[in-house]
């Protein structure tokens, strides 16, 4: 949460901080500010609100300077308003800082610089810092010094970036904990420094990235990067491979839109280089898993946060079918806290977009302490859940800007899906006869998931008839009972309508009683090994006048004989099928939202990577 850049060299920081900024408003939009030096002096603009009124904000009073440093907020400590917005500067406006984390001792803090005679200005607890770091300043003399004592007295996690006009060649950046990322970017003559690789894209891809207890000392010319006890450490620099452009919303009116649109190409990219058609086996290389190892797992447990924990329900139903390996889904923020049975012989794999959710993070670090085998699926390149792991699949979105997930949902389905049989073959539990079966499915996957995005106008004009409904119940069984739950959360996180989500088989148990004829019922019905039940289901649903909006096979006459409104998906292998019957589903939600004139990219308290608790 909370979007970083800073800029050291030739050109005028104030657009490129800028422009940075616009590339990670998705990660919290409450306030906007930036800093740039200029003439000896530390200048801030900054206000509550989008980064709009910050641009304007500029442009009425500008600017410029050839060191910068800005921020895009989301609420911790502080109201959103434009006293509590970053940069937040020290007493005597020398130091200069953006955070993204919580300062955990804050208070303790506070008590102690202001009987010291530190003047505070905000209610933030990031504020400390840069009075942290002016203290120490007047005792070393040494902006990289003062930095580092100020930074070891912090507790909690944090991603910090500082600057000062007592040293107006430097940037100084830190990570510690798991409060998000911290990247460095390398350009001829000039450096940059951001909490998430779209802020930099345009001008570099040449990267690294600090690990938790790194701190950078970032000069026009280059870095350097020492541990928080003043250990020098050489940063490993990776070139992206992300275009520019798929940052960019392009002909979309909305990047989710752009992304629902991108998931043809995001599915190829996803078996590229992975399936061998050929010899009907999949590779997996950077999961570095070999027979051994495999034959070795008797437990896995998923964990994942949000969409990517469905991404998960899904994963349980694809390993435990295809490699018979028990697999359990376990919510990130609940697995750490219930001391969980885990131990070398269990495999614990995080799905997460980000890479940096702070639950996910946690999670992870209490499997390691318990011995277990660490894998992920990331989207994020460099993030700290795929330097955790031992092993990795990398999801091949490239960037997801819209706060709702969508591309990398079901790229990991098809990644669960290929790791799934790469078990299922190393731990002869797939006959060669069956394995390339599974596999010669995977190739028709882009194609069908293009058919569904073809049905586009018939899903909005569905959503034009339903836009004003007060609640809607999604219902599905089996492999697609978790996209039940991804279709509900899609509709209320960006068109804020009630939406439920139940296995349908537990319909009769309570949540019947909500049905009637005010109450669309989207009911997941492939043809799947469930579709007979969910047809019965249906049936009930329908016998109570409730309003059937089916997710259904192409030709299905039952289902049309039944339902008010239907989303038409191709017909696909089951173990498939939920990539398919996501997308009319993200699509259903898109267009509600957008035809009730809502902020589809950035929906009201919500922010794209949650790196906090
Ligand atoms: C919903 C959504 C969230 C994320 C969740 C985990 O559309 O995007 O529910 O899935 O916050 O995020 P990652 O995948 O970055 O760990």
């Amino acid at each position: 949460m909370c979007g970083i850049v800073g800029y050291i060299g030739a050109k005028n920081a104030t657009p490129i901080v800028l422009n940075g900024l616009k590339r990670l408003e998705y990660r919290g939009y409450d306030s906007a500010g930036l800093a740039v030096l200029t003439n000896g002096h530390i200048e801030v603009r900054r206000d509550a609100g989008k980064l709009e009124r910050l641009a304007a904000l500029v442009e009425a009073d500008p600017v410029k300077g050839k060191i910068g440093i800005g921020h895009t907020r989301w609420a911790t400590h502080g109201e959103p308003s434009a006293r509590n917005a970053h940069p937040h500067l020290s007493t005597d406006s020398d130091f200069v800082v953006v955070h993204n984390g919580i300062v955990e001792n804050f208070l303790d803090l506070k008590e102690e610089l202001t009987a010291e005679g530190a003047v505070f200005r905000s209610d933030t607890d990031t504020e400390t810092i840069v009075h942290l770091v002016e203290r120490y300043y007047s005792l070393e003399h040494d902006m990289t010094l003062a930095a580092r004592r100020a930074l070891k007295a912090l507790k909690g996690a944090h991603g910090v970036v500082l600057m000062s006009s007592h040293e107006p060649d430097k940037i100084i950046a830190a990570r510690i904990g798991n409060a998000g990322g911290v990247v460095i970017g390398y350009g001829d003559g000039e450096m940059f420094v951001a909490s998430d690789i779209p802020a930099i894209l345009e001008h570099t891809r040449r990267v690294s990235f600090l690990e938790s207890g790194q701190m950078a000392v970032i000069r026009r010319t280059g870095v350097e990067v020492f541990t928080l006890d003043g250990q020098p450490v050489e940063p490993q620099i990776h070139t992206v491979a992300w275009d520019p452009i798929a940052a960019e919303k392009g002909e979309y009116r909305h990047f989710m839109q752009k992304e629902i649109h991108e998931q043809v190409r995001s599915l190829t990219d996803t078996l590229a280089g992975r399936v061998d058609l050929d010899e009907g086996r999949v590779r997996l290389p950077t999961l570095n898993l070999d027979e051994k190892t495999a034959r070795k797992i008797q437990k896995i447990v998923i964990t994942a946060c949000g969409t990517a924990s469905h991404a998960g329900m899904v994963g349980k139903v694809l390993i435990e079918h295809i490699a018979r390996i028990p697999t359990e889904l376990d919510i990130a923020s609940e697995f750490r806290y219930r001391d969980p049975l885990v131990d070398e012989n269990t495999v614990v794999l995080a799905i997460s977009q980000s890479g940096e959710t702070a639950d996910t993070l946690a999670a992870m670090e209490e499997a390691r302490k318990k011995g277990a085998v660490l894998w992920s699926i990331v989207n994020a390149i460099g993030s700290q859940a795929m330097r955790l792991a031992s092993g990795c699949i990398s999801m091949q979105c490239g960037p997801e800007i819209g706060v709702a997930s969508t591309k990398a949902f079901t790229a990991p389905l098809v990644d669960l899906y290929l790791l799934a049989v790469l078990l299922g073959d190393l731990r002869g539990t797939l006959d060669e006869a069956r394995r390339r079966k599974l596999v010669a499915d995977l190739a028709l996957v882009p194609d069908l998931a293009g058919r569904c995005l073809d049905r586009e106008s018939e899903v909005a004009e569905v959503a034009r008839s339903l836009k004003n409904t007060r609640d809607a119940l999604y219902l599905g069984r089996g492999i697609n009972m978790p996209i039940a739950y991804e279709g509900a959360l899609k509709l209320k996180e960006i068109s804020y309508i009630h939406a439920e989500a139940y296995p349908a088989g537990e319909m009769k148990h309570g949540p019947i009683a909500l049905v009637d004829r005010n109450m669309p019922v989207i009911s997941i019905a492939p043809l799947d090994p469930w579709y007979e039940k969910m047809i019965s289901q249906v049936e009930q649903v329908k016998a109570r006048g409730g309003v059937v909006v089916a997710v259904a096979t192409e030709g299905d006459a039952r289902v049309e004989g039944l339902a008010d409104h239907i989303f038409w998906v191709p017909e696909t292998p089951w173990l498939l099928s939920p990539v398919v019957t996501v997308i009319p589903l993200q699509m259903f939600a898109y267009h509600i939202a957008a035809l009730r004139g809502l902020d589809v990219d950035q929906p009201r308290n919500l922010a794209k990577s949650v790196t906090v608790e």
